[in-house]
C-alpha cells in the first residue's frame, strides 16, 4: 500500500518534471521566431523549458502535460495592454511549426492587426483542434483543403483577414463545427449545396465576400441555427421560403445580394427577430400575413423593387423596432397601429405615393 503511494508520488514528480516535452518546446520557439511583437514584450515571458508555467498565452494539458491552447488576444482586458494604453499590434507569421503540437485544442491568434501569410496547411494535421480563431489579422490565402478533416472543430473564425479562394468542398465534414466566422474576407465561389451536412452550427457568418450563387436550400434544415449573416455578397436567386419556418434562427441578414423575386410570407412570422433584406433585386409585394407572432427588432426591406400596399396586416405586428421600407414602389395609405407610433418618416421616404403619418395626409377621395 505505501510503496504504491511513494511510487505513484515519484510518477507525478516525474510527469510534472518532463512538463513542456522537447519537442513542443522547439515547436513554439519557432512560432515565436516569426512574429515580432514590438510594444507589449508579450513573448517576455517566454523563457526558460517550461512552456507550461507562466508563459503569456500558452496553457498545458493536466494530464498529458502537452501544450493544449495557445490564446494570444491583441485586443483583451489583460492588465499588459492597459499598462502600454494600447491594443496588439503584431507582424510575422503563423509558423507551420505549430503543426508539431500534435496535442493542441485551441488556437487563438486574434486582433494583431498586422500577421500575414497563410494559415499552414499542416494544421489539418492537429486532430485535436476544437477552436481555430485567427480574426482580425491579415491572413491571405486559402482555407486548407482538408479543413473537413478537424472532425472535433467547433470554431472556426478567420473573419477580417484577406483570405481568398472559395469555401473547401469538406468544409461540410466539420460535424462539430459550431460557429462559423468567414466575414470580410476575399473569399469566391459558392456555399456548398451540402452546407446543411453541418448539423451543430448555430452561427452561419460570412458577410463582406464575394460569394455568388444560390442560397442552399440544405441549410434551412440545419435544427440549431440561429444567426445567418450572408450579407454584402453577389448571391442571387430566391429566398428559400424554408428559411422561415426555422425553429430558432433570430437573425437573418442577406442585404446587399442580388436576390430577387418575392419575400417569402413565412418570414413575416418566424421566429426571425432581426430581418435585412434591404439593397437586393426584390419585387412584389410585401406579403400579407403579419400576426401576434410577427416581433421584429429590425425589419429592413429598403432599397428593393417593392410595390403596392403596406400590408394592413402588419398593425397586427407585435413589436417592431426599427423598420425601413424607403427607397422602394409602395404606394398608398400607411396603416395605423400601435407597431408604427414611434416610427419617423424615413422609414417610408422615396417610395412612389405612400401617404398617412408619419408622412404627409392623403388627399380624400
Ligand atoms: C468527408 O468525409 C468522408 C468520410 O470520412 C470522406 O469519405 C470524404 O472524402 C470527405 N469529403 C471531403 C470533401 O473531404
Ligand atoms: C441593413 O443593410 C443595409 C445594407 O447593407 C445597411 O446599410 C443597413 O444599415 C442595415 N439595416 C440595419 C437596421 O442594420
Amino acid at each position: 500500500m505505501k510503496l504504491n503511494v511513494v511510487v505513484s508520488l515519484l510518477l507525478l514528480l516525474i510527469s510534472t518534471a518532463t512538463c513542456c516535452p522537447p519537442s513542443d518546446l522547439r515547436a513554439l520557439l519557432a512560432f515565436r521566431s516569426a512574429l515580432h511583437e514590438p510594444y507589449l514584450g508579450i513573448f517576455n515571458s517566454w523563457t526558460g523549458q517550461d512552456c507550461c508555467h507562466n508563459w503569456y498565452g500558452v496553457s498545458c494539458d493536466a494530464v498529458t502535460h502537452r501544450v493544449a491552447d495557445i490564446n494570444l488576444r491583441g485586443e483583451s482586458e489583460d492588465p499588459i495592454f492597459e499598462r502600454a494604453h494600447r491594443t496588439g499590434y503584431m507582424t510575422g507569421r503563423i509558423s507551420p511549426a505549430i503543426c508539431d503540437l500534435a496535442r493542441l485544442s485551441a488556437l487563438t491568434i486574434a486582433d494583431w492587426k498586422g500577421i500575414s501569410g497563410d494559415i499552414p496547411k499542416c494544421i489539418t494535421r492537429l486532430s485535436f483542434l476544437r477552436t481555430i480563431d485567427l480574426i482580425g489579422n491579415q491572413i491571405s490565402g486559402e482555407i486548407p483543403n482538408d479543413i473537413g478533416r478537424l472532425n472535433r472543430l467547433a470554431v472556426l473564425n478567420v473573419a477580417d483577414n484577406r483570405i481568398s479562394g472559395s469555401i473547401p468542398k469538406s468544409l461540410t465534414n466539420l460535424s462539430s463545427l459550431m460557429h462559423l466566422d468567414l466575414r470580410n474576407n476575399l473569399i469566391t465561389g459558392l456555399i456548398p449545396t451540402d452546407f446543411g451536412r453541418l448539423t451543430m452550427l448555430s452561427r452561419a457568418l460570412l458577410s463582406g465576400n464575394r460569394i455568388t450563387g444560390r442560397i442552399p436550400e440544405s441549410l434551412t434544415k440545419i435544427y440549431r441555427l440561429a444567426d445567418v449573416d450572408l450579407s454584402g455578397n453577389q448571391l442571387y436567386g430566391t429566398i428559400p421560403p424554408s428559411l422561415g419556418r426555422m425553429s430558432v434562427l433570430a437573425t437573418l441578414n442577406l442585404d446587399g445580394n442580388k436576390i430577387s423575386g418575392e419575400i417569402p410570407q413565412t418570414l413575416m412570422t418566424s421566429s426571425v427577430m432581426n430581418l435585412n433584406l434591404s439593397r437586393n433585386l426584390l419585387q412584389g409585394k410585401i406579403p400579407e400575413g403579419f400576426g401576434p407572432r410577427s416581433y421584429f427588432t429590425v425589419l429592413d426591406l429598403s432599397y428593393n423593387n417593392l410595390k403596392g400596399p403596406i400590408p394592413s396586416s402588419i398593425s397586427g405586428a407585435s413589436f417592431i423596432g426599427h423598420l425601413d421600407l424607403s427607397h422602394n414602389h409602395l404606394c398608398g395609405r400607411i396603416p395605423v397601429g400601435s407597431p408604427f407610433d414611434h416610427l419617423e418618416a424615413a422609414s417610408f421616404m422615396f417610395n412612389d405615393c405612400l401617404c398617412g403619418k408619419p408622412l404627409k395626409a392623403c388627399l380624400k377621395n
